[in-house]
C-alpha cells in the first residue's frame, strides 16, 4: 500500500487479506477500524478499497436514520464494492439488524406496504465488503463486531512516520519544507497525521507572511509558540485539562462529568479526543473512582505532588 505510511503491522495483515480475497475472487473480509480520531481510519480505507480495485462508498452511523436509506445504499453496491461506514458505533440498533442478514448472507429483508398486508421479501445485494471505522469499539454492540472478521486497532504514529506524512503533504502542496522543519512539527503533532497536516498549513501561512515562505525550524518553532502549542504539542485546552484535574481537584481522582463541566467540553470530546493522548503520555490515568493526575502531569506544571498533596 504505497500511499499509506506507518502503522506497518497492520498494513502487513492487511495485505495477506487483499491478496486471499483477490486469488479467492470474493469480497474481503468485513473490517472494523478502531482507535483515536485523526488517526486515518478513512484514508487505510479507501487505499484497501484501491488495492481491491473496487468503488469506496463513503457513509456514516448518524447518517443511516432509516431502513429505506440502508436499503438504497445496499442495493447500489457493485460487486466487492467497500462501503464504509464512519462512528459505526452510532448506528441505531433497528439498522444494525437489517446489517446481519446483508453482512453475513448478502441478503437485504425489506417490508413493502403497510398494517396487516404489508409483506417481508428478501433480496440479493451484491457480494461486499463493510469498512466500519470508529473511535469507541466498547460501543460497538458486540453482535455487530463480532460480524467482522478482520478488528484492527489503529495506534498514535511514531516521529519518524510522522516527518514522512509531512513531507509527503508538502510535496502535494508544494511546500519547501527542510528536514529540520518536518522534524520539529511532528514532535508537535501528537502521533497524529489530521493534527501534523493541521500544524503544517498554519506553519505554512506564517511562513509566506512573516518570512520568506520556507518552512525550517525556527519558523515551524515561532509559529507553533504562537499557536500556543508546546514542546509536547499540547494546546490550550490539553494545559486546561492538567491544570483542571492537578489545581482544582488536587490531581483527582475526578469524574468525567465533572471535569468536561470544569472545562467546558463535551464529556465525549474530552474522552476520544483530548484524553487519549494524555493517558499515552502518562499525565492522566482513568481509574475506577475517576481521573487522577500522575506524578508527571504535576511536574509539567512545575509542582511536586507529594508538597502539593501535603498542603490539603
Ligand atoms: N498513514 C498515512 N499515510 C499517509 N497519509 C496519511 C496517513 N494518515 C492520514 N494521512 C493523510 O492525512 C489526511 C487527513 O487525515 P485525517 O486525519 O482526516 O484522516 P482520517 O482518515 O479521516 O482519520 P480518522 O478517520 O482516523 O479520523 C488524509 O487525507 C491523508 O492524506
Ligand atoms: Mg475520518
Amino acid at each position: 500500500m504505497p500511499e499509506f505510511i506507518g502503522q506497518e503491522k497492520i498494513v502487513e495483515n492487511l495485505k495477506v487479506f487483499i491478496d486471499s480475497a483477490r486469488k479467492r475472487n470474493e469480497p474481503l473480509d468485513h473490517v472494523i477500524l478502531s482507535g483515536p480520531p485523526g488517526l486515518g481510519k478513512t484514508c487505510l480505507a479507501e487505499v484497501i478499497a484501491n488495492e481491491m480495485g473496487v468503488n469506496f462508498r463513503i457513509t456514516s452511523g448518524p447518517a443511516i436514520e432509516r431502513a429505506g436509506d440502508l436499503a438504497a445504499i445496499l442495493t447500489n453496491l457493485e460487486n466487492f464494492d467497500v462501503l464504509f461506514i464512519d462512528e459505526i458505533h452510532r448506528l441505531n440498533r433497528s439498522i444494525e439488524e437489517i446489517l446481519y442478514p446483508a453482512m453475513e448472507d448478502y441478503k437485504l429483508d425489506i417490508i413493502i406496504g403497510k398494517g396487516p398486508s404489508a409483506k417481508s421479501i428478501r433480496i440479493d445485494i451484491a457480494p461486499f465488503t463493510i469498512i466500519g471505522a470508529t473511535t469507541r469499539i466498547g460501543l460497538v454492540a458486540s453482535p455487530l463486531r463480532d460480524r467482522f472478521g478482520v478488528n484492527l486497532r489503529l495506534d498514535y504514529y511514531n516521529e519518524e512516520n510522522i516527518v514522512k506524512i509531512i513531507e509527503r503533504s508538502s510535496r502535494i502542496m508544494d511546500l519547501r519544507t527542510t528536514p529540520e522543519g518536518a522534524s520539529l512539527i511532528a514532535s508537535r503533532s501528537r502521533g497524529t497525521p489530521r493534527i501534523a497536516n493541521r500544524l503544517l498549513r498554519r506553519v505554512r501561512d506564517y511562513a509566506l507572511v512573516n518570512r520568506d515562505g520556507v518552512i525550517d525550524r525556527d519558523t515551524a518553532e515561532d509559529a507553533l509558540t504562537k499557536l500556543d502549542i508546546d514542546k509536547l504539542g499540547l494546546d490550550i485546552i490539553d494545559k486546561k485539562i492538567i491544570s483542571t484535574l492537578v489545581l482544582k481537584f488536587d490531581g483527582g481522582p475526578v469524574g468525567l462529568g465533572t471535569m468536561a463541566a470544569s472545562i467546558g467540553e463535551e464529556p465525549d470530546t474530552l474522552e476520544d479526543v483530548y484524553e487519549p493522548y494524555l493517558i499515552q503520555l502518562g499525565f492522566v490515568k482513568r481509574t475506577s473512582k475517576g481521573r487522577i493526575a500522575t506524578r508527571r502531569a504535576f511536574k509539567y506544571l512545575g509542582i511536586s505532588k507529594e508538597e502539593h498533596q501535603k498542603l490539603f
